[in-house]
């Protein structure tokens, strides 16, 4: 039976610790330009149906480092996108490659796809989660600072599919998330009660960014909410990351956001661009993170 990565519940507390791990050992090599090349005639298939920078660049780096072979597939350009259903996708491409990607809107797609594949299937976001970015987001905690047990995190914007993630790292690696968000924009309520008492909800910011170790948040508009836009622009208006929130936090706070970033919308210029802030790192580890994602996935099989 193939593992699949379709939240960060699909891995234990300790094999997500060895994921964060390997991924610091494969940055490290891929800095000594070291040759890593286990995966030799090896396909990663990427399924598209939303934009994409960093998630394709990384995979698509990662597979050609691995020594392998990436296919981007935009639903616009596949059978997909004129309706044949992704479990028929599913079992041809388990006979045509061997690990698939896929970056969508409903969860429930990748979850059919998942119960579909023999092959392993790695959620790329979708309107729900998206942990692919959380294992680089701890990946970048653990360079920095270690451990991130115990920690305090704060998320400060809208309850969407990178905050629905956060809540399942606190609850997979045992931090505390604040999360700081307006009325009606809070995440889903099943998804909050299943991390129990490692997650608070606040409506004003300020409250929510105390004594933090690590402030996040994301745009206020997420893909597919565009039409939104103008409306949550005033929603979110005092739940800005700026230097004056940045000042509850502790001294040391950390800063991350996983891009792209809309300046001084959710997060001010001075922080995004600030010495707090380690966006850079977080959305180059994509790659590193993501390698050793693959690794871990091909090799369980
Ligand atoms: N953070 C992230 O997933 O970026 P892309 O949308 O560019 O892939
Ligand atoms: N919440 C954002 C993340 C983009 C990487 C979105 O879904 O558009």
């Amino acid at each position: 039976m193939a593992r699949h990565f379709l939240t960060l519940l699909d891995l234990s507390p300790t094999e997500l610790q060895a994921v964060i791990e390997r991924a610091c050992e494969l940055k490290a090599l891929q800095l000594k330009d070291e040759l890593y090349a286990p995966f030799t005639n090896k396909t990663l298939a990427m399924l598209f149906d939303k934009s994409s920078t960093r998630t394709r660049v990384s995979f698509e780096t990662g597979m050609a480092q691995f020594g392998g072979h990436a296919l981007f597939l935009s639903s616009k350009d596949t059978q997909l996108g004129r309706g044949e259903p992704v479990e028929d996708t599913a079992r041809v491409l388990s006979r045509m490659v061997d690990i698939v990607m896929i970056r969508t809107f409903e969860h429930a797609t990748v979850e059919r796809y998942a119960a579909n594949s023999d092959i392993p299937v790695i959620n790329g976001l979708t309107d729900l989660y998206h942990p692919c970015q959380l294992l680089a987001d701890m990946q970048t905690w653990y360079q920095y600072r270690g451990s991130i047990a115990g920690a305090t995190v704060t998320w400060i914007g809208d309850g969407n599919n990178m905050c629905h993630s956060y809540i399942n790292a606190a609850k997979q690696l045992g931090f505390k998330l604040n999360i700081g968000c307006p009325e009606g924009y809070s995440p889903d309520s099943a998804i909050v009660a299943s991390a129990g008492t490692q997650v608070e909800i606040f409506h004003n910011a300020e409250d929510a960014a105390r004594n933090a170790d690590l402030i996040v948040t994301d745009v206020w508009a997420s893909m597919g909410q565009e039409e939104e836009q103008k409306l949550r622009e005033k929603a979110f208006s005092k739940f800005q990351v700026n230097s004056r929130l940045m000042q509850q936090a502790n001294s040391d706070a950390l800063f991350m956001h996983c891009l792209p970033a809309h300046r001084d919308e959710e997060v001010s210029t001075e922080v995004l661009e600030g010495p707090q802030s380690v966006v850079w790192d977080e959305a180059g580890n994509r790659l590193h993170a993501q390698k050793a994602l693959i690794e871990f996935l091909l090799l369980a099989q």
